[in-house]
């Protein structure tokens, strides 16, 4: 789960939230529990990857709600 969500966030996500999760100025920081804070619901975040909101770009024709669960537990766990 873990690893798949690495991968998913390698791919998708890194270039504008950097590989960290520091941020790069195009997307902002969430990585040190920084998420969580601010969506103690994940399924809050999940529905901003999915949906889209402003410059973030909507995943939810790209990628399944697993692999959004994924890359956010990634998020959250690991950055
Ligand atoms: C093209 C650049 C870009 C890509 C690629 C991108 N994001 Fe974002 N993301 C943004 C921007 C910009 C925002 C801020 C949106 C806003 O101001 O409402 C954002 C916001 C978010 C938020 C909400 C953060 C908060 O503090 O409210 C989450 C969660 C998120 N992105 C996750 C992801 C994930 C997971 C991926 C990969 C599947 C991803 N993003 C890919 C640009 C991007």
């Amino acid at each position: 789960m873990l690893v798949a969500g690495r991968a998913i966030y390698v791919d998708r996500c890194s270039s504008c939230h950097d590989a960290d999760g520091s941020g790069t100025g195009d997307g902002p920081r969430f990585n040190r529990g920084r998420l969580v804070q601010v969506y103690p619901d994940l399924g809050d975040a999940a529905a901003v990857v999915s949906d889209g909101r402003d410059r973030m770009p909507a995943f939810g024709g790209l990628l399944t709600a697993g692999e959004i669960d994924a890359v956010l537990r990634y998020v959250n766990e690991v950055l």
